[in-house]
């Protein structure tokens, strides 16, 4: 099924329902899933068997749509996910034909290590596909957080002034329901600001910073790229209204794992 002709599945049930394998439709690669059960903000949901076929489809996915933006607009501003779960995406994108010339990289958040640091999410993100594409380091933008969260986040905000809006956001999410470096009940969630900074995050190191969630939900796109049985509970806490950062996204299209779903 073409992407382009799905109908919105924005669906909201009366009744919560459980997240249980039993109450999904079977769902094949790349086969929209029709989840009345879905309480989420979701534009569409693709079920995968396995982290390899998640990585696949949104792999083409960023193709496609890197595709259509240039076609269009001349140029394609993508945020990149960190965390572990878009490597492999990551590792498939960079043998997809895409033109990396009109391809303007932004991060969704980054670690307040120093530059280079194993722990940042550029590193990852140059190690399985900035290194092997012929993309201009100039169309690569960091988060410079080496500086410290507040510096940081003041010069990317400025930088994506210009930058706006984003043509797409890859997002993974914590076990905890949280995006990018937006954590639930810390005060850089509710920032209106382009880019956030973020202290105190839950998950290490906890100095870091984020994109908003204005320049998140203002990107004309998002996908979340979901995988493992650790995000089962965030999920299930969801489908049940808890208002967690993941929940505060704008209609996105959600790839998961049957993990995810099944624990
Ligand atoms: C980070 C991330 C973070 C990540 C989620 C999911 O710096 O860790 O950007 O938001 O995307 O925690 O991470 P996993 O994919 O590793 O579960």
């Amino acid at each position: 099924m073409r992407m382009a002709n799905m109908p919105p599945l924005m669906m909201k049930p009366a009744m919560p329902v459980s997240l249980s394998p039993s109450s999904l439709p079977q769902a094949r690669e790349r086969d929209a899933v029709s989840l009345r059960e879905f309480h989420i903000n979701a534009q569409a949901v693709f079920v995968h068997e396995d982290t390899e076929g998640l990585s696949a489809a949104a792999a083409q996915r960023v193709a496609e749509l890197a595709a259509q933006a240039i076609a269009a607009r001349g140029v394609f501003h993508i945020a990149l996910a960190g965390g572990a779960t878009p490597r492999r995406c990551y590792e498939k994108l960079r043998r997809l034909p895409v033109d990396w010339e009109h391809v303007q990289v932004y991060f969704g958040d980054e670690r307040c290590l120093p530059a280079g640091d194993a722990g940042r999410n550029d590193r990852m993100a140059r190690e399985t596909l900035l290194e092997h594409i012929a993309i201009p380091p100039d169309n690569i933008h960091a988060i410079p957080a080496e500086l410290g969260a507040r510096e940081a986040a003041a010069r990317y905000a400025a930088m994506l002034e210009n930058a706006a809006p984003l043509d797409l956001v890859l997002l993974g999410m914590g076990e905890d329901g949280h995006i990018a470096s937006l954590f639930p009940g810390n005060p850089a969630t509710d920032s209106k600001a382009l880019a956030v900074p973020v202290f105190n995050a839950p998950k290490p190191p906890p100095e870091r910073v984020s994109l908003g969630m204005v320049t998140l939900n203002a990107a004309r796109q998002r996908i979340f790229l979901v995988a493992g049985a650790g995000k089962r509970d965030a999920l299930g806490q969801m489908l049940l209204g808890k208002s967690l950062p993941a929940a505060c996204i704008a209609a996105a299209e959600w790839h998961l794992d049957r993990a995810a779903l099944s624990g």
